[in-house]
């Protein structure tokens, strides 16, 4: 149990007396009315006075690039990131627990998350010091002799998402943190108190005002800390939707930069010449790890119809084998459902496949009991569909049948949604002919391997409505900094 009582404004711990939201965590548990999702906590629920009380806090600590932080040199500022991230390791065991029982996501997937997160600070580290090191070189063309740095933006408002709460929030977080932004940090509704833990280190660890949090509906608070136009920027993963939303309400829209993780539909292209073992594996990996709630996940798969019979077989057989328990139990994949909508509007999705002619063809498939829903695996989907179109974001596996290469392409050319796509083919002419039209339309293109963000050094963006700007290590310290010259006639004097 975490009952949440203070949240970080201005360098304090703010102790809190008002409204709170309850946490219920997807671990259902006997109770005398059956079983109840467990509640394992609550934490604040700011009013808008306290949100923009914690945004004049980051302003003033940004001091239109004259504060501590932000003029700090960079080896100050990586020491103290440092300082928090051995803070933060020693916080590890709670955090983990907390990400398993708030979010649902197993022990196995809960450590890789932190471990990771862990790793891309250091990374991040590592790449700025590359940065700085360049920073230190002078430039010398025509007459002009210039040093070029990176240097921060301001504000940064950063919001996360529920199904990489740590590691997501943090991609975006520390990068911005360390470039000398001051930062207003609201956490996921599901994954709030997993950040609890880590407070203390982030005000022990920063100067007083460089780290606000932030809690409660972000319908109520956002959308004033927008209009006021002090944010620089904005940092979502989340829905287009609400970046869209959000974007709209900032005052002068074309200076706030966003940098953004939205929506997406990756899809798996499984030609006639592919490996079928493979391709069901993969197709397993991408579309079910965390219970397909990924971004990166696979959310249709193109089969070529030659192959799809054989294709279904395999794959319900893999599916079958899927263990689903609670976090904690060794090998399990899958895990309850933190949204508690979720199970719903599966249904209604595999209703609608069905009313068109599709069918869950794998046994138990779309049975629901709790917060589990086990995982469906829908053939034939066509265009009519809802899941065609919609990003299902949980355990179904809409499969396509295709005749021609030309159906999957036109289907991602069609889409709104440009993130990845896996393309399946032992045949390498196969695979050359599709990268250039494929690449075009998505950020990333994996030849016989699932769709994933990793490894987090790679840049990581999307295109059309699925994200705006790029992350991952180096792109994100570029995003989240401008480039900035000093410069000056050259002469023998300043050669010195
Ligand atoms: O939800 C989006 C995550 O960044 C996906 O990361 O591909 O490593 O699961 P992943």
């Amino acid at each position: 149990q975490v009952d949440q009582r203070e949240f970080l404004s201005n360098g304090e711990m703010i102790s809190w007396t008002g409204q709170v939201n309850e946490v219920f965590s997807p671990i259902c548990v006997k109770t005398k009315d059956g079983l109840k999702r467990k509640r394992i906590g609550s934490f604040p629920v700011c009013t808008e006075k306290e949100s923009m009380e914690a945004l004049e806090a980051a302003v003033k600590a940004y001091d239109n690039g004259r504060g501590e932080w932000p003029t700090m040199s960079v080896a100050d500022r990586i020491t103290c990131v440092e300082n928090f991230t051995q803070k933060m390791i020693a916080k590890k065991d709670i955090v983990v627990k907390l990400i398993m029982w708030e979010i649902g996501k197993s022990y196995a997937d809960s450590v890789k998350e932190f471990d990771r997160t862990v790793e891309y600070i250091y990374a991040t580290i590592d790449a700025l010091k590359d940065i700085d090191r360049d920073s230190s070189r002078f430039q010398i063309e025509q007459g002009i002799i210039a040093q070029i740095r990176r240097s921060p933006l301001g504000v940064v408002l950063c919001m996360g998402p529920f199904n990489y709460p740590l590691n997501e929030t943090f991609t975006t977080l520390i990068p911005a943190l360390i470039m000398g932004n001051t930062m207003l940090f609201k956490p996921p509704k599901h994954g709030t108190l997993l950040h609890y833990p880590l407070l203390e280190a982030f005000k022990t660890s920063f100067p007083k005002g460089v780290v606000n949090t932030i809690y409660g509906r972000g319908n109520k608070i956002v959308p004033s800390l927008m209009q006021s136009g002090k944010i620089n920027v904005l940092t979502l993963i989340g829905s287009s939707r609400v970046a869209d939303e959000l974007k709209k309400l900032h005052p002068k829209v074309n200076r706030l930069r966003a940098i953004l993780g939205l929506d997406a539909k990756n899809a798996a292209i499984i030609t006639k010449d592919a490996d079928l073992n493979l391709a069901v594996s993969e197709t397993v990996l991408g579309s079910l790890s965390f219970n397909g709630q990924r971004c990166t996940a696979l959310k249709i798969i193109y089969v070529h119809r030659s192959l799809a019979q054989e294709f279904l077989k395999r794959l319900s057989a893999e599916v079958a084998k899927l263990k689903y328990g609670m976090p904690w139990e060794k090998g399990v994949s899958l895990t309850p459902l933190p949204e508690v909508n979720k199970p719903a509007y599966l249904t209604e999705c595999i209703e609608d496949a069905k009313a068109y002619g599709a069918k869950v063809i794998n046994e138990n498939g779309g049975q629901v009991a709790e917060s589990f829903f086990y995982p469906a695996i829908v053939y034939p989907v066509n265009s009519q569909m809802k899941l065609y179109r919609e990003e299902q974001f949980g355990p179904v596996i809409p499969v396509v049948p295709f005749d021609d290469l030309e159906e999957p392409i036109e289907y991602l050319i069609g889409s709104s949604h440009g993130q990845q796509v896996s393309i399946f083919s032992n045949n390498a002419a196969v695979v050359s002919s599709l990268i250039d039209p494929l690449v075009n339309q998505v950020s990333r293109v994996n030849i016989n391997c699932q769709c994933q963000r990793g490894p987090d050094t790679f840049p990581f963006t999307g295109r059309k409505d699925s994200a705006e700007g790029t992350l991952s290590v180096v792109d994100a310290l570029r995003s989240f900094s401008i480039r900035s010259l000093v410069a000056a006639k050259f002469t023998e004097e300043n050669k010195k």
